[in-house]
């Protein structure tokens, strides 16, 4: 009769993630699964790790496995239906923060909220900002309220295609991470975890960018910002056509020093 394996034994591999796929199969925390390296480990708990290790190794995302990612100060509910929130997407965060004073009562827009990460995350730091946040998957915007009600921030989500999903209102400041990936970029080979419609955007991955760009300026009241994520080789030409309707239009780099983000201010 073979032994049962302990959790010892699966640290001691080099099977990708395994402290965290323990975790999840045994339900332990990292600490607990430090302090209990000889705990036998069941054959419930082994079916169900087998099944979390198969599904890493042909190449799903952690935050898919456990459903979860977080992102800024807040863990988020996650699903197949959302893009998982990137550590880059956090500096839309900062500068956002850095616009506004968190007691101003100012009307803020996030367009293609995924799963609410930064309409959710703007409005934990600042409960003046009026937050909206709009999608056109319907079944993002239901992870992204399930966030929202987790974390107890009032934001009002709106179904639609970027402003058809907001007519006739206008906010302060317009953020977004829209899909910004070249439809042939060799790259989306390692996402085909992720909804290819948070991902690409046309031949030149700029589709969405330029309606949000042209279409933003009826959309924001005077001395309004729009803010835009967007990819490593995109920002000469965002900020090109930013200028033709906006001032003060800025690039910023995330923090591995990478272009990533461009801020302008209505005229
Ligand atoms: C790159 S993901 C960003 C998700 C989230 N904001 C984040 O930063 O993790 C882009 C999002 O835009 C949404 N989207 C794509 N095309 C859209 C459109 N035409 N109108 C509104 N949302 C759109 C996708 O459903 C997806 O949720």
């Amino acid at each position: 009769m073979s032994r049962a394996k302990t959790i010892q034994d699966f640290l001691r591999s080099d099977i990708i993630d395994i402290e965290e796929l323990l975790c999840l199969a045994l339900d332990f925390s990292k600490p607990s699964l430090c302090a209990n390296p000889n705990h036998k480990i069941s054959e419930g708990e082994l079916a169900k790790l087998d099944l979390l290790i198969q599904k890493r190794e042909s190449g799903e995302p952690f935050a898919y496995l456990s459903g979860t990612k977080g992102f800024y100060h807040l863990d988020f509910k996650v699903t197949t239906d959302t893009l998982i929130p990137r550590p880059e997407t956090e500096i839309l965060i900062d500068i956002a923060l850095g616009l506004f004073d968190s007691s101003e009562s100012i009307k803020v827009l996030d367009l293609g909220t995924g799963s609410g990460v930064i309409a959710i995350t703007l409005a934990d730091k600042c409960s003046s900002w009026k937050v909206s946040a709009a999608d056109q998957s319907k079944a993002a915007l239901k992870v992204a309220t399930h966030n929202a009600n987790t974390t107890k921030t009032n934001i009002e989500f709106r179904h639609g295609s970027w402003f058809e999903a907001v007519p006739n209102q206008c906010y302060d400041l317009i953020i977004s991470n829209p899909p910004y990936v070249q439809t042939n970029d060799p790259h989306l080979a390692d996402l085909q975890f992720e909804p290819i419609e948070a991902l690409i955007s046309g031949a030149d991955g700029l589709e969405d960018i330029r309606i949000i760009i042209e279409q933003a300026p009826r959309q924001l009241n005077s001395g309004g910002y729009l803010l835009l994520e967007h990819g490593f080789n995109q920002q000469t030409e965002i900020m090109r056509l930013m200028r033709q309707s906006f001032s003060d239009v800025r690039g910023f780099q995330d923090n591995n020093g990478i272009d990533r983000a461009v801020l302008g201010r209505m005229k």
